[in-house]
Order: C-alpha cells, then sequence, then structure tokens
C-alpha cells in the first residue's frame, strides 16, 4: 500500500508537466520576421509555401536560409542574413502584382492571393531561369552514299 501511495504523486507531477509543455510550443513556433507573406499565416500555409520554393528553384531550404551559429545543425528562418533571401522576397512582391494587376486574379476565401503565375512558372525547378531555349543539338552531318 505505502508503495502505492509514493508513485501517485510524482505520477501527477509528471502528466501535469506534459500538459503544460504541450501548449508551449506553438507560440514560439509564430514567424516573427514576414514582410511580404501575411504575419498572421497558419504554419502549415507557411511550410507550402516554403516547400513550393524549393521546388520552384530546385533547391533545399539553405539556398535562402543561414543555419544557427551556434548550432549549425539547425537553421535560422528569421534571420536575413543571406542575399537569396532578400531576392525571394522581390521576387514574391513581382508575382502577387503579375497576378494582381495582370491576370486579375481574386483572392481566396482565406483572403490570399490566387497565383495563377508561380515562382514555377518562371524559374521550372532551376535557380535562374532561361531567357531563351537551349542551343540545338549540333546538326549531325548528311549521310555520303
Ligand atoms: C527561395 C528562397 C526560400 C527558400 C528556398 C525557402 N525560404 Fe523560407 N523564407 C523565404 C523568405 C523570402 C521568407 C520571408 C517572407 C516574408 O518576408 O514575408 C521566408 C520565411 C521563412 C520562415 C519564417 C521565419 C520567421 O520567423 O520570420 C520560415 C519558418 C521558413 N521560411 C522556413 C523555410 C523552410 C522550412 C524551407 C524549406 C522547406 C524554406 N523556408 C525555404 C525564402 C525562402
Ligand atoms: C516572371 C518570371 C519570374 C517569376 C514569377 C519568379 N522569378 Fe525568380 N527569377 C527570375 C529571373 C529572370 C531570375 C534571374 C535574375 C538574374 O539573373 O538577374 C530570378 C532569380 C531568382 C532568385 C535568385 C537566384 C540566384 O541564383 O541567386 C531567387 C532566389 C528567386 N528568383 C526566387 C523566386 C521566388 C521565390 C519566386 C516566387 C515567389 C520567383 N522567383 C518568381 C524570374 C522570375
Amino acid at each position: 500500500m505505502q508503495l502505492k501511495r509514493s508513485y501517485f504523486v510524482p505520477l501527477s507531477l509528471l502528466l501535469a508537466a506534459t500538459l503544460c509543455s504541450l501548449s508551449l510550443p506553438q507560440q514560439e513556433e509564430r514567424a516573427k520576421n514576414l514582410k511580404v507573406l501575411p504575419k498572421d499565416i497558419s504554419h502549415e500555409d507557411l511550410e507550402k509555401e516554403m516547400r513550393s520554393y524549393n521546388k520552384a528553384l530546385g533547391v533545399k531550404c539553405d539556398f535562402c536560409h543561414v543555419r544557427q551559429t551556434d548550432n549549425p545543425k539547425k537553421m535560422d528562418f528569421a534571420s536575413d542574413d543571406k542575399e537569396e533571401k532578400e531576392t525571394a522576397r522581390e521576387m514574391l512582391k513581382m508575382t502577387l502584382r503579375i497576378n494582381k494587376k495582370y491576370f486579375k486574379s481574386g483572392k481566396d476565401e482565406k483572403g490570399a492571393q490566387m497565383m495563377t503565375v508561380t515562382c514555377y512558372t518562371c524559374h521550372n525547378g532551376q535557380k535562374e531561369p532561361a531567357s531563351k531555349p537551349p542551343a540545338p543539338p549540333a546538326q549531325e552531318a548528311p549521310q555520303q552514299h
């Protein structure tokens, strides 16, 4: 009996601690340095947006984001230390504008600009979009008979 009783308190403390820690991370996940995307964007939508950049440019997250100086295994997503991130912001502004002005794309039910033209439209999986088609392969010499 004595044994059961002494287990009771530590277990309930553990449960309380777990419940507290579960409610914490979400507050910390909030993006703190958004200048173009809506500041109240959900974590899910932000992740979708970022993954679409990876696909559009054929890169990984670290093409635009730096690593934490004290822990290089982790990324510092809020930092603006990579030039590519600032370029991407300008690209995003341009893309939003193209859609609004030239395609008259409206807003979706969440109030976000609908994108007819996307990063992928130009980038097509490349860091730098091609401005002209690749040179045709060298013509084969006509066959001699
Ligand atoms: C082509 C460049 C580019 C790539 C690739 C990219 N990001 Fe971003 N990311 C940005 C830009 C630009 C912003 C800031 C947007 C703004 O200012 O509205 C940003 C913001 C963020 C933020 C918000 C940080 C904060 O606290 O303000 C997170 C989190 C993030 N990116 C995660 C990712 C992840 C995860 C990946 C890979 C799946 C990724 N990004 C790939 C350009 C990029
Ligand atoms: C209308 C076409 C177009 C669209 C749409 C577009 N880009 Fe670009 N992007 C370009 C061109 C062209 C370049 C190369 C510019 C140069 O070489 O000076 C470029 C360059 C970049 C670069 C620099 C690459 C490097 O090698 O440093 C980044 C980053 C980038 N774009 C991100 C984006 C993102 C993110 C989006 C979507 C939000 C986007 N772009 C949408 C045309 C576009």
